[in-house]
């Protein structure tokens, strides 16, 4: 209600959910991040969400993208997995590790063809983990059958559904849901979580997190120095790393949006507001675990 204050947590309450590995840790049980990411003309977005994953703690991550950025991937950064995503099975996927967490975001660098459309509602259909949804996915949800696929998917029970549009992407979630028009910021995300039975990360220089009973975190610590290109890339890799790590939705969605915050600013105090880049970013994100863990 107007004049509530809304929800925002302290880096106390921030640092408890930080997935510090146990000692008897392996790479699958700090968990397995599926990425589904990388159009032929949006490598970048694949290399960036798969470094920032496994930054934020995952401990695989596999990239399943065009077959052309495949060698982009690969070249970026040689720990991650990169494989054609006409090998993208999540139920196959699923049954390979099936006493493993894991997660699956899907999305970055993606343009919006068929092909992809097809990758999303299999994704969706049949991944049981959670699934985050990002950047060109997003507009391939954003229709009455996105609803649909959303709205089966939660009556399954399986894992959590979780959108992270900006303003733009928010806007074409509202028009497939014939939301009514001018919602501000927190009305927005509320109602896009109610439509699309998922957590919604709206960003933006204030970024809300909601669910379907209403904001559950804001978070406006980050700098204008993020305003650039591939740093919701960035932010999808880091949120799906601690899905994959065993986080709970909401928690995951905080905690991730702090450190990116963190990061950025981090990065800018080294190199100043005009001159960070998404990969400085992630270069940063040692920073933010000591800053904010
Ligand atoms: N202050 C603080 N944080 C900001 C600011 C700001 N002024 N501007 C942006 N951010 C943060 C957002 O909160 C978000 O976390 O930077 C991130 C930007 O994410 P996106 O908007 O998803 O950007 P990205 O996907 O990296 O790049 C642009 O969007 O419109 C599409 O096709 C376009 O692929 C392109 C993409
Ligand atoms: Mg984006």
């Amino acid at each position: 209600t107007a004049g509530t204050p809304l929800p925002s947590r302290d880096n106390a309450a921030l640092a408890a959910l930080a997935p510090w590995p146990d000692p008897q840790a392996n790479k699958y049980t700090r968990g397995k991040l599926s990425l589904v990411a990388g159009a032929a003309a949006y490598p970048g977005a694949a290399c960036l969400a798969g470094a920032a994953a496994e930054r934020a703690g995952a401990g695989y991550t596999e990239v399943f993208c065009a077959g052309e950025s495949l060698l982009a991937v690969r070249s970026f950064r040689p720990s991650l997995v990169a494989r054609d995503w006409r090998e993208w099975h999540p139920a196959r996927q699923e049954a390979r590790c099936a006493d493993r967490t894991g997660a699956c975001v899907i999305g970055c660098g993606f343009d919006g063809d068929a092909r992809q459309r097809e990758l999303v509602a299999e994704t969706v259909r049949a991944a049981t983990g959670p699934v985050l949804i990002d950047g060109g996915a997003i507009g391939l949800m954003a229709d009455k059958a996105g609803q649909r696929l959303a709205r089966e998917r939660a009556e399954r029970g399986v894992g959590p559904l979780v959108l992270t549009p900006h303003g733009g992407e928010a806007a074409r979630l509202a028009r497939g849901a014939e939301l009514e028009g001018a919602l501000g910021g927190p009305e927005l995300a509320v109602g896009l979580a109610r439509a699309y039975r998922a957590l919604i990360v709206l960003k933006g220089p204030i970024t809300f997190i909601a669910d379907a009973e209403g904001i559950v975190e804001t978070m406006g610590r980050g700098t204008a120095a993020l305003a650039k290109a591939g740093t919701g890339d960035v932010l999808a890799g880091i949120i799906g790393a601690l899905l994959a790590q065993g986080l709970a939705p909401r928690d995951a969605a905080a905690l991730g949006c702090a450190l990116h915050a963190e990061a950025g600013r981090a990065a800018a105090q080294e190199l100043t507001e005009i001159c960070v880049s998404a990969e400085d970013v992630i270069a940063a994100l040692p920073q933010a675990v000591r800053a904010i863990v």
